[in-house]
């Protein structure tokens, strides 16, 4: 082990992942994975709380794996692996689910969204949802947790359930903090700028998917709506569609907000929607045939989640040993 502070995070296999995730998430651990000891993992176990079909999880499991390693997660550098191969996030989760209350459960705001949006099938998962993704975070003891908004109040719930369990016990846990990241900023939809880039958009045209082709990519970038006026300028009130296109842009280009605008002074907006879409589709034809090159290789795949499963099962035991100690279970 060196000095590095530890960082966990972790996306769901689900859905297919937009520019937004990528500016968002990816293209921010990109930079963490030098500086943290990271741990990233593909949370299949928060996946089935709403029903997948279990082919197509399989599957996304493995293309998400390897769009990690394809978008430039180095597996030599940080600890990449899939949730469910490591039994301590669920034996975790039961204990941590005893210094858990229902009524703080059932007031979580994505509890209710996902509850209304699945009333058929409100799960006792869904409602632990927020305990699991504790289990994860405070396993690895980790300091920094990059997580977007949406993702606050889960975070606020698993400092508050280490805190609960340190207090009881001794310290135990690390109480870690969120990382709400300024740069990579946040991507809306392409149809309706004021509302965030989302993997399943009513219009299929807002959302622009890493698994787009060239085609698709600039003919969305072409329809994407701008504002009154002409000018390219960034102004998230006045002109949100036109913001969001320069913020996408400078993610994708690596430029800053202040570059691009200086770049596109003066030209036409049909002009700066295509040359934002090729620069996206630029950006995302290696990353797609990387990819798919890393998904033919199975072997590869499979030591990656091998060596992933041993060494995160390795650190969240010994998480894990003190727990059971600390709670009066019997080792044996
Ligand atoms: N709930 C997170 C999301 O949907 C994914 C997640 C699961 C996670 N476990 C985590 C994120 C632990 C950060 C830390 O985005």
């Amino acid at each position: 082990m060196d000095d590095k502070k530890t960082l966990y995070s972790a996306i769901q296999p689900t859905n297919n992942l937009t520019i937004g995730n990528y500016a968002g998430a990816i293209s921010n651990w990109l930079k963490l994975q030098n500086d943290y000891n990271c741990y990233f993992a593909i949370a299949n176990m928060h996946a089935i709380t709403v029903r997948q079909n279990p082919a197509e999880l399989r599957q996304k499991t493995l293309s998400m794996l390897a769009l990690y390693i394809a978008c430039g997660i180095d597996p030599a550098k940080c600890c990449l692996y899939v949730q469910s191969h490591v039994p301590a996030h669920a034996e975790l989760c039961w204990v941590l689910n005893t210094f858990t209350y229902v009524g703080e459960m059932e007031r979580m705001t994505q509890f209710k969204d996902k509850s209304a949006r699945h009333a058929e099938n409100v799960n006792m998962g869904l409602m632990d949802y927020p305990v699991l993704m504790a289990a994860d975070i405070l396993l690895y003891q980790a300091q920094f947790v990059p997580v977007g908004e949406d993702q606050r109040q889960h975070l606020e719930i698993a400092r508050d359930i280490a805190q609960r369990f340190n207090n009881v016990y001794s310290p135990t846990f690390t109480v870690p903090e969120g990382l709400f990241l300024k740069v990579g900023a946040k991507i809306n939809d392409l149809q309706e700028p004021s509302k965030k880039m989302s993997k399943s958009a009513e219009n299929p045209n807002g959302s622009v998917f890493l698994s787009d082709d060239r085609d698709t990519v600039i003919r969305k970038f072409k329809r994407a709506v701008t504002d009154s006026g002409s000018e390219i300028i960034y102004d998230p009130e006045r002109k949100p569609g036109v913001s969001n296109l320069l913020s996408i842009y400078s993610v994708f280009s690596g430029k800053t907000v202040e570059e691009a605008e200086r770049e596109f002074a003066g030209r036409g907006y049909g002009e700066f929607k295509l040359a934002v879409g090729e620069t996206v589709a630029d950006k995302l034809a290696p990353i797609q045939s990387e990819q798919a090159k890393i998904l033919a290789d199975k072997d590869y795949l499979n030591k990656v989640m091998q060596d992933g499963a041993e060494r995160a099962a390795r650190a969240a035991g010994r998480t894990l040993f003190k727990v059971y100690k600390k709670i009066g279970f019997y080792q044996i």
